[in-house]
């Protein structure tokens, strides 16, 4: 049984992020520091164990000597093992490698939980060589979570999303939290999940954009970033039954105004971003070929891109296999194609009523479509959708009327138009697929802690 040798000096607890040690190097001494964490990776020799110790906070590589590595628990480390390492922190020698430039010389340590080795090992429930995406990676996401890729994404996204944050509340906009218990539709009755809710029918929210859009005249400018649910029946790379929604409203704007603000959105929040020195690190690795997009993103009006997409050799097809022809819905696929061709992020623009939502207002222009705009990013597509919303009273009932929506649930969003209305308009982004995008992910299903989609709701 392992003794901490009394003599040495007491050990100062610190967390592997601590920088602010001192470093032996050559005669002179580091500081006793003790530090918890788990096995990442182990390495063993005849004489020598070298632990890469991981604390969430970064990584550490530790080294044990002699009889240390000869104990029964030294014997029986394992990836996941939890211990608590005491020892001298030095300077690596610059011709090592090590995930930073110390390494933890160790004298005792303390094991606070042991992990299987063998048939239950976490090296035998995921394996790097595999996708993430997979159903086995997928059922052990809470295995696969402690990895490294997974790990970095995890925190790029905290970041992300903080970048969000920050960068409303510079621009002066209020946050707001809408509920996600809702007895209203925004994006079309198919995707909605019905719950029971007590005596009454409720459904989970699919867009908070309505909520948002009440309290412009009080608040200004608003954001939420929740959750929004959609009953997706498609298997695809970028739908989720469940993800997190970043929407925005904006009172008293034009069209102009509106996709003037979603590039800097956009173009602010990645520079939020790449100004953390960890994160631009993160961002490197996953995606090293990532490039700023450059300001004006083009805007395509989705007559144009019909064209451009029938113009193509061969023309890319919409999902009957036929040329596409206005009032088609650009299908996933084509938009997919055509955004990877383009390469460059796009604003598609003014669609026809017919294929967009109720509340989106018309041209002034051309009555056959509206005032609405896709994001669209090579290799995911559509990341954002937005558009300005209807001002009209009557015009707005009409509406409800074409698409059979009970205007009595809408009482509340329809006043808005009563009571001092105003030309506003707002988006929705898909944080998941923002960071598919942006960490090249092939799909949004690595993008969340642990994702949600037709035929998966666990762990
Ligand atoms: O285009 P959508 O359906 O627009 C709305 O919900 C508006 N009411 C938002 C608003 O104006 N406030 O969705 C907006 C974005 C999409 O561009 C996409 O990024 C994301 O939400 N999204 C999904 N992400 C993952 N899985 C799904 N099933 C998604 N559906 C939409």
């Amino acid at each position: 049984v392992l003794k901490e040798d009394a003599s040495l000096p007491k050990a100062e607890k610190i967390t592997i992020a601590n920088k602010d040690v001192a470093l032996g190097e050559g005669e002179k001494k580091g500081a006793r520091v003790k530090v918890s964490g788990r096995i990442h990776q182990l390495r063993t020799q005849k004489q020598v164990t070298f632990i890469t110790l991981t604390d969430g906070y970064g990584q550490l590589q530790c080294l044990l000597q002699g009889e240390l590595t000869r104990t029964y628990d030294a014997m029986t480390f394992a990836l996941g093992t939890s211990l608590t390492l005491y020892g001298e922190l030095k300077k690596v020698p610059e011709d090592k490698k090590a995930p930073d430039s110390r390494e933890l010389h160790v004298d005792y340590y303390e094991v606070i939980g042991s992990s299987p080795s063998g048939e239950d090992a976490i090296t035998n429930k995921v394996s790097h060589a595999q996708n993430q995406w997979d159903q086995s990676m997928l059922d052990n996401r809470h295995l696969v979570l402690r990895g490294d890729h997974a790990a970095a994404l995890m925190k790029l996204r905290a970041h992300t999303e903080w970048a969000f944050v920050k960068t409303y509340h510079d621009m002066k906009f209020v946050k707001v939290a809408p509920p996600a218990l809702v007895q209203t539709q925004v994006e079309g009755g198919a995707t909605l999940f019905n719950v029971p809710y007590y005596d009454e029918k409720a459904f989970l929210t699919q867009s908070s954009q309505l909520y948002l859009e009440t309290v412009l005249p009080s608040l200004g400018n608003v954001y939420c970033i929740e959750k929004s649910f959609r009953a997706e029946k498609s298997l695809t790379r970028r739908h989720l039954s469940e993800y997190t929604h970043v929407e925005a409203e904006l009172d008293f704007i034009d069209f102009a105004d509106l996709l003037e603000h979603l590039e800097e959105i956009i173009c602010r929040v990645i520079d939020a971003v790449l100004e953390d020195t960890e994160m631009a690190a993160f961002l490197k690795e996953l995606n090293p070929t990532f490039q700023k997009p450059q300001r004006p993103f083009l805007r395509m009006k989705y007559s144009d891109a019909i064209e451009w997409l029938n113009k193509q050799d061969p023309p890319i097809l919409n999902e009957e296999g036929n040329t596409h022809v206005f009032g088609d819905d650009i299908a996933e696929a084509a938009e997919r194609r055509m955004t990877d061709i383009i390469n460059r992020p796009i604003f598609l623009t003014h669609f026809p009523t017919e294929i967009k939502a109720f509340y989106m207002k018309k041209d002034p222009s051309d009555a056959r479509v509206t005032e609405s705009v896709d994001c669209l990013m090579p290799g995911v597509g559509e990341i954002v959708g937005g558009s300005m919303r209807m001002e009209g009273y009557e015009e707005l009932m009409a509406a409800y009327e074409r698409e059979g929506i009970p205007a009595k649930d809408y009482y509340w969003y329809t006043d808005q138009r009563k009571y001092g209305t105003s030309p506003h308009g707002g988006y929705g982004l898909g944080l998941e697929r923002f960071l598919a995008w942006l960490a090249n992910q092939h799909t949004v299903r690595t993008t969340c802690l642990y994702p949600r989609f037709m035929g998966r709701c666990k762990p």
